[in-house]
């Protein structure tokens, strides 16, 4: 981590934790999806470390794609503003779609992304996402599938990040200012 940095860490889950929380699961759709092939769409970009890690522990033909959302945040909150910057390339009539978040925060993301593959005709959706923020819900959205509830604190990490940065880490960090 950038040693210059003056905002003060703390560790919310480590790689051990989030290793569980991601087979947890895994294991409801494995159980759930076993005879089907579902799509997962990952919501780009903090998804794709969680994504990689959910993929190679599922036991049926999955394919994957992801969906380039962009929700504007000023002084780590979202102002509601959200951007769609990469559609998906698979044809998504019919198919069985998992959404794939690292966070639901607003839910305004997700909701966007919800009503996206059900325009495209999906022939269900579902939304898995390894942080549910509950208490900061604008719109309702239902996580189906969710690793740990976080509560109001700004975290980064295994994906997510705060101007670009820290996206790489392997635990989830919370940060705050000093
Ligand atoms: C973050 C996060 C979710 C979204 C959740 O993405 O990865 O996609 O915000 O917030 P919401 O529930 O309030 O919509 P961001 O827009 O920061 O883009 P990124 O994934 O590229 O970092």
């Amino acid at each position: 981590m950038d040693t210059e940095s003056r905002e003060k860490r703390v560790v919310f889950a480590d790689s051990v934790q989030i290793d569980k929380a991601v087979m947890a699961i895994a294991n409801q759709i494995n159980e759930e999806y076993k005879e089907k092939s579902p799509l997962l769409i990952g919501i780009l970009k903090g998804s794709f470390v969680f994504l990689a890690d959910l993929a190679r522990k599922l036991d049926m033909a999955v394919e994957i794609d992801f969906i380039g959302l962009s929700s504007y945040h000023e002084q780590k909150k979202s102002t509601g503003k959200i951007s769609l910057y990469c559609e998906p390339s698979a044809i998504i009539r019919g198919r069985d779609v998992i959404l794939v978040e690292d966070l639901v925060d607003t839910g305004l993301s997700t909701s966007f992304a919800v009503d996206y593959v059900k325009n495209e005709g999906a022939n269900s959706v579902k939304l898995c996402a390894l942080l549910d923020k509950k208490s900061c819900r604008v719109v309702d959205v239902a996580v189906d599938y969710f690793g740990f509830d976080l509560p109001d604190r700004f975290v980064v990490g295994y994906g997510m990040d705060y101007n670009e940065k820290y996206r790489h880490l392997k635990d989830i960090i919370i940060l705050g200012d000093e």
